[in-house]
Protein backbone atom coordinates (compact mmCIF):
# COMPACT_ATOMS: atom_id res chain seq x y z
CA UNK A 1 0.00 0.00 0.00
CA UNK A 2 0.86 3.73 -0.91
CA UNK A 3 1.22 6.24 1.70
CA UNK A 4 1.98 9.71 1.62
CA UNK A 5 5.80 9.32 2.55
CA UNK A 6 6.47 6.62 -0.10
CA UNK A 7 5.77 9.40 -2.35
CA UNK A 8 2.24 8.49 -3.73
CA UNK A 9 1.62 11.70 -5.89
CA UNK A 10 -2.41 11.30 -5.77
CA UNK A 11 -2.59 11.56 -2.03
CA UNK A 12 0.72 13.32 -0.91
CA UNK A 13 0.57 16.48 1.48
CA UNK A 14 3.39 17.80 2.55
CA UNK A 15 2.61 19.02 5.54
CA UNK A 16 1.32 16.00 7.03
CA UNK A 17 4.84 13.92 6.21
CA UNK A 18 6.69 14.33 9.43
CA UNK A 19 4.03 12.70 11.05
CA UNK A 20 3.94 9.91 9.45
CA UNK A 21 8.14 9.91 9.32
CA UNK A 22 8.06 6.44 11.61
CA UNK A 23 7.38 4.51 8.52
CA UNK A 24 10.82 3.44 7.70
CA UNK A 25 13.43 1.19 6.07
CA UNK A 26 15.25 0.41 9.22
CA UNK A 27 13.04 -1.31 12.05
CA UNK A 28 15.79 -0.19 14.14
CA UNK A 29 14.32 3.67 14.09
CA UNK A 30 10.99 2.00 13.13
CA UNK A 31 9.61 3.20 16.94
CA UNK A 32 11.46 6.49 16.68
CA UNK A 33 9.95 10.01 15.23
CA UNK A 34 12.29 11.69 12.16
CA UNK A 35 15.12 13.19 12.86
CA UNK A 36 16.95 16.61 12.27
CA UNK A 37 20.28 17.71 13.05
CA UNK A 38 20.54 21.03 12.68
CA UNK A 39 24.48 22.94 12.49
CA UNK A 40 24.46 26.53 13.74
CA UNK A 41 20.49 25.26 15.71
CA UNK A 42 21.32 28.36 18.39
CA UNK A 43 21.14 31.11 16.89
CA UNK A 44 19.55 33.12 13.99
CA UNK A 45 18.04 31.04 10.93
CA UNK A 46 19.44 27.38 12.23
CA UNK A 47 17.09 28.41 15.13
CA UNK A 48 14.25 29.29 12.92
CA UNK A 49 15.00 26.21 10.96
CA UNK A 50 14.88 23.81 13.87
CA UNK A 51 11.76 25.64 15.48
CA UNK A 52 10.31 25.29 11.90
CA UNK A 53 10.99 21.83 11.82
CA UNK A 54 9.88 20.83 15.27
CA UNK A 55 6.48 22.08 14.22
CA UNK A 56 6.50 19.54 10.99
CA UNK A 57 6.95 16.48 13.65
CA UNK A 58 11.11 16.17 13.62
CA UNK A 59 12.93 15.42 17.09
CA UNK A 60 15.57 18.19 16.14
CA UNK A 61 18.88 17.99 17.34
CA UNK A 62 20.47 21.81 17.64
CA UNK A 63 24.09 21.59 17.17
CA UNK A 64 26.89 24.37 17.43
CA UNK A 65 29.51 25.68 19.70
CA UNK A 66 28.22 27.79 22.92
CA UNK A 67 25.69 25.57 24.54
CA UNK A 68 23.80 28.44 26.66
CA UNK A 69 22.79 29.27 22.95
CA UNK A 70 21.79 26.01 22.15
CA UNK A 71 19.49 25.10 26.13
CA UNK A 72 17.72 28.69 24.89
CA UNK A 73 16.50 27.08 21.45
CA UNK A 74 15.41 23.89 23.05
CA UNK A 75 13.71 25.31 25.99
CA UNK A 76 11.64 27.22 23.51
CA UNK A 77 10.84 24.16 21.36
CA UNK A 78 10.28 22.04 24.61
CA UNK A 79 7.46 24.72 25.25
CA UNK A 80 5.77 24.58 22.32
CA UNK A 81 5.19 20.73 22.86
CA UNK A 82 8.20 19.76 20.37
CA UNK A 83 11.22 17.11 21.31
CA UNK A 84 14.89 18.79 21.07
CA UNK A 85 18.32 18.06 22.11
CA UNK A 86 21.31 20.52 22.30
CA UNK A 87 24.99 18.84 21.05
CA UNK A 88 27.78 20.97 21.49
CA UNK A 89 29.37 20.35 18.26
CA UNK A 90 32.24 22.38 16.56
CA UNK A 91 32.30 21.54 12.88
CA UNK A 92 35.85 22.09 12.36
CA UNK A 93 37.20 19.93 14.77
CA UNK A 94 36.87 16.35 13.44
CA UNK A 95 36.90 14.46 17.12
CA UNK A 96 33.76 16.58 17.87
CA UNK A 97 31.86 16.22 14.64
CA UNK A 98 32.89 12.31 14.74
CA UNK A 99 31.53 12.09 18.50
CA UNK A 100 28.57 14.38 17.93
CA UNK A 101 26.88 12.20 15.22
CA UNK A 102 27.90 9.08 17.37
CA UNK A 103 25.18 10.00 19.93
CA UNK A 104 22.61 10.08 17.37
CA UNK A 105 20.37 7.05 16.95
CA UNK A 106 19.29 8.25 13.51
CA UNK A 107 19.13 11.04 11.04
CA UNK A 108 16.84 11.60 8.60
CA UNK A 109 17.60 15.39 8.00
CA UNK A 110 20.95 17.04 8.05
CA UNK A 111 21.05 20.67 7.45
CA UNK A 112 24.03 22.21 7.47
CA UNK A 113 23.89 25.73 8.60
CA UNK A 114 26.87 26.34 10.77
CA UNK A 115 29.26 29.13 8.90
CA UNK A 116 29.36 32.53 7.85
CA UNK A 117 31.52 35.33 6.88
CA UNK A 118 34.71 37.82 8.89
CA UNK A 119 35.51 40.88 7.30
CA UNK A 120 34.45 43.87 6.22
CA UNK A 121 32.61 44.43 2.85
CA UNK A 122 31.82 48.24 2.70
CA UNK A 123 33.09 51.67 2.79
CA UNK A 124 30.29 52.60 5.29
CA UNK A 125 30.87 49.93 7.46
CA UNK A 126 34.74 50.65 8.15
CA UNK A 127 37.70 49.92 5.73
CA UNK A 128 36.78 47.05 3.27
CA UNK A 129 38.93 44.10 2.76
CA UNK A 130 39.51 43.75 -0.32
CA UNK A 131 41.60 40.72 -1.98
CA UNK A 132 44.72 43.20 -1.85
CA UNK A 133 44.72 43.11 1.73
CA UNK A 134 42.53 40.24 2.94
CA UNK A 135 43.48 38.33 6.18
CA UNK A 136 44.43 34.93 4.83
CA UNK A 137 43.80 33.61 8.89
CA UNK A 138 39.91 34.53 8.43
CA UNK A 139 39.38 33.62 4.90
CA UNK A 140 40.79 29.99 6.16
CA UNK A 141 38.63 29.91 8.99
CA UNK A 142 35.86 31.18 7.09
CA UNK A 143 36.75 28.17 4.79
CA UNK A 144 37.17 25.30 7.46
CA UNK A 145 33.39 26.34 9.00
CA UNK A 146 31.61 26.90 5.83
CA UNK A 147 33.35 23.82 3.42
CA UNK A 148 35.40 21.39 5.40
CA UNK A 149 32.77 21.74 8.48
CA UNK A 150 30.02 20.57 6.01
CA UNK A 151 32.08 17.97 4.30
CA UNK A 152 32.65 16.70 7.91
CA UNK A 153 29.36 16.61 9.00
CA UNK A 154 27.92 15.13 5.73
CA UNK A 155 30.73 12.40 6.00
CA UNK A 156 29.47 11.78 9.27
CA UNK A 157 26.25 11.61 9.20
CA UNK A 158 26.35 9.43 5.53
CA UNK A 159 25.67 6.54 6.96
CA UNK A 160 22.39 6.89 9.04
CA UNK A 161 21.19 8.99 6.36
CA UNK A 162 21.49 6.18 4.17
CA UNK A 163 19.10 3.87 7.07
CA UNK A 164 16.38 6.95 6.31
CA UNK A 165 12.92 6.80 3.84
CA UNK A 166 13.45 10.78 3.88
CA UNK A 167 17.40 11.38 3.63
CA UNK A 168 17.28 14.89 2.57
CA UNK A 169 20.69 17.38 2.88
CA UNK A 170 19.79 20.88 3.17
CA UNK A 171 22.95 23.18 2.66
CA UNK A 172 22.85 27.27 3.37
CA UNK A 173 25.25 28.72 1.47
CA UNK A 174 24.27 32.16 0.30
CA UNK A 175 23.73 34.18 -3.03
CA UNK A 176 27.21 34.90 -2.50
CA UNK A 177 28.00 30.94 -3.45
CA UNK A 178 26.72 32.63 -6.80
CA UNK A 179 27.90 36.16 -7.24
CA UNK A 180 30.99 37.99 -6.60
CA UNK A 181 30.90 41.32 -4.98
CA UNK A 182 34.02 44.15 -4.30
CA UNK A 183 35.13 43.49 -0.58
CA UNK A 184 33.54 39.94 -0.14
CA UNK A 185 35.76 37.62 -2.07
CA UNK A 186 36.91 36.01 1.65
CA UNK A 187 32.99 34.84 2.25
CA UNK A 188 32.22 35.22 -1.67
CA UNK A 189 35.05 31.87 -2.08
CA UNK A 190 33.95 30.11 1.42
CA UNK A 191 29.81 29.77 -0.07
CA UNK A 192 31.47 28.97 -3.58
CA UNK A 193 33.07 25.91 -2.02
CA UNK A 194 29.62 25.04 -0.09
CA UNK A 195 27.28 25.35 -3.23
CA UNK A 196 30.06 22.97 -4.84
CA UNK A 197 29.98 20.33 -2.10
CA UNK A 198 26.20 20.07 -2.89
CA UNK A 199 26.24 20.06 -6.39
CA UNK A 200 29.07 17.25 -6.79
CA UNK A 201 27.36 15.42 -3.95
CA UNK A 202 23.79 15.56 -5.95
CA UNK A 203 26.05 13.80 -9.03
CA UNK A 204 28.19 11.51 -6.72
CA UNK A 205 24.59 10.40 -4.98
CA UNK A 206 23.02 9.42 -7.90
CA UNK A 207 20.83 7.02 -7.94
CA UNK A 208 20.52 6.63 -4.04
CA UNK A 209 17.55 7.82 -2.24
CA UNK A 210 19.15 11.32 -0.79
CA UNK A 211 18.46 14.59 -1.78
CA UNK A 212 20.66 17.37 -1.73
CA UNK A 213 19.58 20.88 -1.87
CA UNK A 214 21.03 23.95 -1.62
CA UNK A 215 19.19 27.10 -0.21
CA UNK A 216 20.93 30.04 -0.82
CA UNK A 217 19.80 33.48 0.89
CA UNK A 218 20.60 37.15 0.42
CA UNK A 219 20.53 39.36 2.97
CA UNK A 220 18.60 37.97 6.21
CA UNK A 221 18.33 40.26 9.40
CA UNK A 222 19.83 38.11 11.99
CA UNK A 223 21.12 39.22 15.59
CA UNK A 224 24.98 37.96 15.01
CA UNK A 225 25.66 37.39 11.17
CA UNK A 226 26.97 40.99 10.75
CA UNK A 227 28.02 41.33 14.36
CA UNK A 228 30.44 38.47 13.57
CA UNK A 229 31.38 39.77 10.44
CA UNK A 230 32.36 42.79 11.71
CA UNK A 231 34.59 41.94 14.58
CA UNK A 232 31.52 42.94 16.98
CA UNK A 233 31.27 46.21 16.01
CA UNK A 234 27.44 46.86 16.82
CA UNK A 235 27.04 50.02 15.13
CA UNK A 236 28.73 48.69 11.96
CA UNK A 237 25.98 45.59 11.78
CA UNK A 238 23.18 47.57 12.62
CA UNK A 239 24.08 50.16 9.62
CA UNK A 240 24.14 46.80 7.33
CA UNK A 241 20.16 46.87 7.19
CA UNK A 242 20.15 50.79 7.62
CA UNK A 243 17.02 51.86 5.37
CA UNK A 244 16.20 48.09 4.28
CA UNK A 245 12.77 47.90 4.22
CA UNK A 246 12.08 44.41 4.94
CA UNK A 247 14.92 42.39 4.64
CA UNK A 248 14.36 38.48 4.83
CA UNK A 249 14.14 37.55 8.67
CA UNK A 250 15.16 33.96 9.73
CA UNK A 251 11.60 32.49 9.67
CA UNK A 252 11.83 33.13 5.90
CA UNK A 253 14.64 30.96 5.03
CA UNK A 254 13.04 28.47 7.52
CA UNK A 255 10.07 28.50 5.53
CA UNK A 256 12.02 27.77 2.79
CA UNK A 257 13.12 24.37 4.22
CA UNK A 258 10.26 23.48 6.37
CA UNK A 259 8.81 23.29 2.19
CA UNK A 260 11.77 21.70 0.63
CA UNK A 261 11.54 19.15 3.35
CA UNK A 262 8.15 18.56 2.67
CA UNK A 263 7.90 18.11 -0.57
CA UNK A 264 7.41 13.93 -1.71
CA UNK A 265 10.94 12.26 -1.23
CA UNK A 266 11.22 11.94 -5.50
CA UNK A 267 11.33 15.91 -5.42
CA UNK A 268 14.45 17.35 -5.03
CA UNK A 269 14.77 21.17 -5.16
CA UNK A 270 18.29 21.57 -6.28
CA UNK A 271 19.34 24.54 -5.76
CA UNK A 272 16.52 28.06 -3.98
CA UNK A 273 17.73 31.47 -4.00
CA UNK A 274 15.41 33.89 -2.01
CA UNK A 275 16.20 37.26 -1.28
CA UNK A 276 14.44 39.92 -0.18
CA UNK A 277 12.53 42.32 -2.40
CA UNK A 278 14.73 44.84 -1.61
CA UNK A 279 17.91 43.40 -3.15
CA UNK A 280 18.44 42.35 -6.67
CA UNK A 281 21.88 41.22 -6.19
CA UNK A 282 24.48 41.05 -3.45
CA UNK A 283 25.90 44.72 -4.01
CA UNK A 284 22.27 46.06 -5.63
CA UNK A 285 20.29 47.13 -2.60
CA UNK A 286 17.80 49.48 -2.46
CA UNK A 287 17.83 51.51 0.79
CA UNK A 288 14.28 53.52 1.40
CA UNK A 289 10.68 52.41 1.49
CA UNK A 290 8.63 50.15 -0.76
CA UNK A 291 5.24 50.99 -1.88
CA UNK A 292 3.53 47.37 -0.36
CA UNK A 293 0.64 48.35 -1.43
CA UNK A 294 -0.92 46.46 2.49
CA UNK A 295 0.44 43.80 0.84
N1 LIG B 1 22.34 36.47 7.67
C1 LIG B 1 22.52 36.50 6.36
O1 LIG B 1 22.36 37.57 5.72
C2 LIG B 1 22.88 35.25 5.60
C3 LIG B 1 22.73 35.26 4.21
C4 LIG B 1 23.07 34.11 3.49
C5 LIG B 1 23.57 33.01 4.14
N2 LIG B 1 23.74 33.04 5.51
C6 LIG B 1 24.29 31.84 6.14
O2 LIG B 1 23.33 31.31 7.02
C7 LIG B 1 23.99 30.64 8.08
C8 LIG B 1 23.42 31.14 9.41
O3 LIG B 1 23.63 32.54 9.49
P1 LIG B 1 22.88 33.48 10.54
O4 LIG B 1 22.50 34.71 9.83
O5 LIG B 1 21.86 32.72 11.28
O6 LIG B 1 24.10 33.91 11.48
P2 LIG B 1 24.57 33.35 12.91
O7 LIG B 1 23.50 33.57 13.91
O8 LIG B 1 25.90 33.96 13.15
O9 LIG B 1 24.71 31.79 12.68
C9 LIG B 1 25.91 31.08 12.59
C10 LIG B 1 25.75 29.85 13.47
O10 LIG B 1 26.84 28.95 13.21
C11 LIG B 1 27.35 28.50 14.43
N3 LIG B 1 28.75 28.18 14.23
C12 LIG B 1 29.74 29.01 13.83
N4 LIG B 1 30.91 28.37 13.78
C13 LIG B 1 30.64 27.09 14.15
C14 LIG B 1 31.44 25.93 14.32
N5 LIG B 1 32.76 25.96 14.11
N6 LIG B 1 30.84 24.78 14.72
C15 LIG B 1 29.52 24.74 14.95
N7 LIG B 1 28.72 25.80 14.82
C16 LIG B 1 29.28 26.96 14.44
C17 LIG B 1 27.14 29.64 15.43
O11 LIG B 1 27.00 29.17 16.77
P3 LIG B 1 28.25 29.04 17.79
O12 LIG B 1 29.04 30.31 17.63
O13 LIG B 1 27.61 28.89 19.13
O14 LIG B 1 28.98 27.82 17.37
C18 LIG B 1 25.80 30.17 14.95
O15 LIG B 1 24.74 29.50 15.60
C19 LIG B 1 25.48 30.88 7.90
O16 LIG B 1 26.06 29.78 7.23
C20 LIG B 1 25.50 32.10 7.00
O17 LIG B 1 26.68 32.18 6.24
C21 LIG B 1 23.40 34.12 6.25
Amino acid sequence: MCSAVTGDRRTHRPRELPILGSVTTDPSTALSRPTALITGGGTGIGAAIARRLSRDGFDVVVAGRRREKLDEVVADIESAGGSARALVMDVTDPGSVTQGVASLDRCDVVVNNAGGALGVTRVEDGDPEEVEDGDPEEWERMFATNVVGTLRVIQAVLPLLRRSSRATIVDISSIAGERVYEGGAGYVAAKHGTSVVSETLRLELNGENIRVVDIRPGMVHTEEFSLTRLHGDRAAADKVYDGVDRPLVADDVAECVGFVVGLPQHVNIDTMVVKPVAQAAPHKIHRGPIDWKDA
